[in-house]
């Protein structure tokens, strides 16, 4: 795993950071690989890009809350602020929900942890084209990355969950995730004696644990996750030698009214937060997932996704909310194919009016896919506790084994339609 090397914020900030950041070293509590029991601490500053206010509670601290709003900047503008964080959690909040994170106490059967399928040199997912729970069974669809999931407001591909609190839920009690029921949790974290402990220190007006506390430490560690300096970060500040002339010609050709990617993947977050229908194909053989159709029971959303974060992108593939896409160049690929060319036969779908016919060419596709190299910014990946406080392995070798076994299936299935598209060529 990426060490951090230094502190990582942009130009001017780091002066008015100074006093109040840390390392990702100092801030996690733990400092050598044995620790006992009694051992487990929790941070006492904020992760690093975050500051401690006085009310004790860690505010993100970035070069572009400097910017006024998105107006006024045109289409994929650089120098445009963020939409709304969500932060305002203590640094023991934060710690506490790295251990629960990467603990594998929190499924059924103890196997797996939310770290397994957000695995965080995998860009928070898993290389998965679908994750695998408990069961070993493939879930409907392909994990997201975690980063900058802060500054989102509707959660799943489908847009169903309105907060990371009710997120949460979804994994941790679905029998082809995590597998567990709240009673079964409760009863696990409260008779962990580490586990009471730190929740003491974490919520200290608390009477006894409650879920919502498990769900609000989940939140906070998650919120923390944030990347904003990769390398198209120092050009949008300002600094045009941090991008090469290709990957600068991709980000024009990516914010060009004919490719039209930033309408919905719009700078700084590479996504405006919205969902909307491209009509991307499931895989070989699985019926039309008819995603945001069900939450909102609206038949004009059949299959319309949420616009993904692109930031990152090059770490979380296989790609799409069916894993359809092995690399990124098929992915970019599908958008110059037509519009709707992978919509089934019988279905109706309305296709997204920024969804058109680029006719790029394989030039302009490649230098896309550059560009998209550049947004690539891992410098706060948080360190993966050694151990957790219920001393289970913090990756399960259970889950290991079926995961490679997915892994090396998947493959065969990719080569296999690989033979089937060339042969009926
Ligand atoms: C079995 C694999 C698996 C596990 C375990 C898992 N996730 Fe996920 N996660 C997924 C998949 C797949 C999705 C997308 C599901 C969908 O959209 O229907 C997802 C979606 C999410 C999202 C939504 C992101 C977004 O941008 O919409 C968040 C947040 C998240 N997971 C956090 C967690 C947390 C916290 C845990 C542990 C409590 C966890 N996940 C455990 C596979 C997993
Ligand atoms: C109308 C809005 C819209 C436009 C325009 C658009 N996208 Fe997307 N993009 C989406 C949505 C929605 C998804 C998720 C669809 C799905 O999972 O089926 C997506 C997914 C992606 C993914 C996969 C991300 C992941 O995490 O799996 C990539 C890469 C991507 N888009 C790149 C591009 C590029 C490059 C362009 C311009 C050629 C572009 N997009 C134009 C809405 C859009």
């Amino acid at each position: 795993m990426k060490v951090i090397k230094s502190l990582v914020i942009v130009f001017t900030i780091h002066v008015l950071l100074a006093n109040n950041v840390v390392s990702a070293k100092q801030w996690q509590g733990e400092n050598n690989n044995t620790l006992s029991k009694s051992e487990f601490t929790l941070a006492k500053h904020c992760p690093p890009s975050f500051e401690l206010t006085p009310q004790g509670v860690c505010r993100l601290l970035t070069q572009y809350q400097f910017y006024t709003s998105v107006q006024n900047k045109g289409l994929g503008g650089t120098q445009t602020n963020l939409p709304p964080h969500r932060d305002g959690f203590t640094p023991a909040q934060i710690d506490l929900g790295r251990y629960l994170f990467f603990d594998p106490a929190l499924s059924k059967d103890g196997s797996i942890s939310c770290a397994s399928c957000h695995q965080p040199d995998k860009g928070f997912s898993d290389n998965l084209d679908r994750s695998i729970g408990i069961t070993g069974e493939k879930i409907a669809r392909s994990a997201p990355t975690l980063w900058n999931v802060a500054f989102v407001d509707k959660f799943f591909w489908d847009a169903r969950a309105k907060s990371l609190e009710e997120q949460a839920l979804g994994p941790l009690y679905d029998p082809l995730e995590m597998g567990n029921t709240p009673e079964k949790l409760l009863a696990t974290i409260r008779s962990t004696p580490t586990y009471v402990k730190l929740f003491a220190q974490a919520y200290p007006d608390m009477q006894e644990i409650g879920l919502e506390q498990i769900y609000t430490s989940l939140t906070a560690f998650q919120t923390s996750l944030i990347s904003l300096n990769s390398r198209y970060d120092r050009y949008a500040h300002g600094y045009h030698q941090a991008l090469t002339k290709d990957e600068i010609a991709g980000l024009n050709v990516f914010r060009s009214f004919v490719a039209r990617c930033a309408e919905c993947h719009q700078p700084p977050l590479f996504t405006n937060n919205e969902i909307a229908v491209i009509g991307s194909p499931e895989p070989e053989g699985r019926k039309l997932d008819i995603g945001a159709e069900k939450t909102y029971n609206a038949p004009k959303l059949k299959g319309a996704f949420k616009v993904p974060t692109l930031r990152n992108i090059t770490q979380s593939g296989p790609y799409m909310h069916s894993g359809r896409y092995k690399d990124l160049r098929e992915a970019v690929k599908f958008y110059n194919d037509g519009r709707g060319n992978s919509i089934p036969e019988g279905e109706e779908m309305l296709i997204h009016w920024h969804i058109s016919e680029p006719n790029l060419t394989d030039d302009e596709l490649d230098l896309i896919v550059t560009f998209l190299g550049t947004l690539t910014d891992e410098s706060l990946t948080p360190r993966i506790p050694q151990q957790v406080p219920s001393g289970l392995p913090v990756i399960d070798e259970k889950y290991q084994e079926r995961s490679k076994a997915a892994r090396t299936q998947q493959k065969l299935n990719h080569n296999n339609e690989n033979a089937i598209t060339q042969s009926g060529e």
